[in-house]
């Protein structure tokens, strides 16, 4: 994807309109503990619709907790505690009653390293919408299959052989497979963590594309490690620096005038 600023002005003026929409994801004073370590400190986020939000900061900061607080992802973890409040649509997704797989299959998620099912491409696309019964004929699946492949801009490169297994293509067409299969089960919000890490700058360059053109139909937030990348990409970055929120506002803003040193300080490369 080109870096066009001009394009980056532009979409942060839709971002600017989109003040006063109420944010797609909350998340309220949210403390998080892993044992004794305490990870997150205090964080208060709001995510917007359709739009893509940047988690940036140093190794260690607590991106990855923060994006796994957003689909509960966290409590895979023994021995953890998540404090605060964070809500999807005003509903509160920590509440005693809120069914944690349904939750996951509104807000999914894209992990660093490509990680295709040992199955078919087809079947790796075909499991969430079997598990949750949004294929009633086997025509609805296929035809759920290809859409998702489509909208992942996978579908020309593997259409002729959808029964090969997923692990046998590309670093990136895998992941493009994996956001495939996120998409498939008509997640709202769609969380990734560094997915860009371990593919090459072409692979990577179809993924930011694919990026740019999810947010038409999804919201979306992403960890990465690459200032370039939540330039390109996002509408909005948040900076986090040991556990706490140390700076979030427009892209633009916050790469040409960061207001806090110890942002300037990491977007310069001066530490982290
Ligand atoms: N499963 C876990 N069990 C115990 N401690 C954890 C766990 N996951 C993260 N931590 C700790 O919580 C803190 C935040 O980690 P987190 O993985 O969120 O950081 P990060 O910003 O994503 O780092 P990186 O850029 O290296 O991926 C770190 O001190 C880390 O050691
Ligand atoms: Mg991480």
């Amino acid at each position: 994807m080109n870096v066009d600023p001009s394009n980056a002005l532009m979409r942060d003026a839709e971002a600017a309109s989109a003040e006063g929409i109420p944010p797609k994801m909350v998340a309220r004073s949210v403390n998080v503990h892993y044992g004794a370590t305490h990870a997150l400190k205090d964080v208060s986020l709001d995510i917007q619709g359709y739009e893509v939000t940047a988690l940036i900061g140093p190794s260690g900061c607590g991106k990855s907790t923060v994006l796994r607080c957003f689909n509960r992802m966290n409590e895979m973890f023994e021995n953890t505690q998540t404090s605060g409040q964070v809500t999807i649509d005003g509903m509160d997704i920590y509440a005693r009653d809120i069914d944690v797989v349904a939750l996951r299959a509104r807000v999914g998620m894209v992990f660093q390293r490509p990680n295709p099912f040992p199955k078919s491409i087809f079947d790796n696309i075909a499991y969430g919408p079997r598990i949750h019964g949004l294929a009633e004929t086997k025509e609805d699946l296929e035809q759920i299959v290809e859409a998702s492949l489509q909208r992942a801009g996978l579908w020309d490169e593997v259409k002729d052989r959808l029964k090969q297994s997923g692990t046998a293509l590309s670093d990136g067409q895998q992941q493009r497979l994996c956001i495939a299969r996120a998409i498939a089960v008509q997640p709202e919000v769609i969380l990734m963590d560094e997915p860009c890490s371990a593919l090459d700058p072409i692979a990577t360059g179809k993924i930011e594309e694919l990026i740019e053109e999810l947010r038409t139909g999804f919201t979306i937030v992403i960890v990465t490690h690459s200032m370039q990348q939540a330039a390109r990409v996002s509408q909005r970055t948040a900076f986090i620096s040991r556990g706490e929120l140390g700076e979030y506002g427009p892209t633009v803003e916050m790469f040409t005038k960061p207001r806090h040193e110890r942002t300037k300080d990491y977007i310069m490369g001066r530490y982290g």
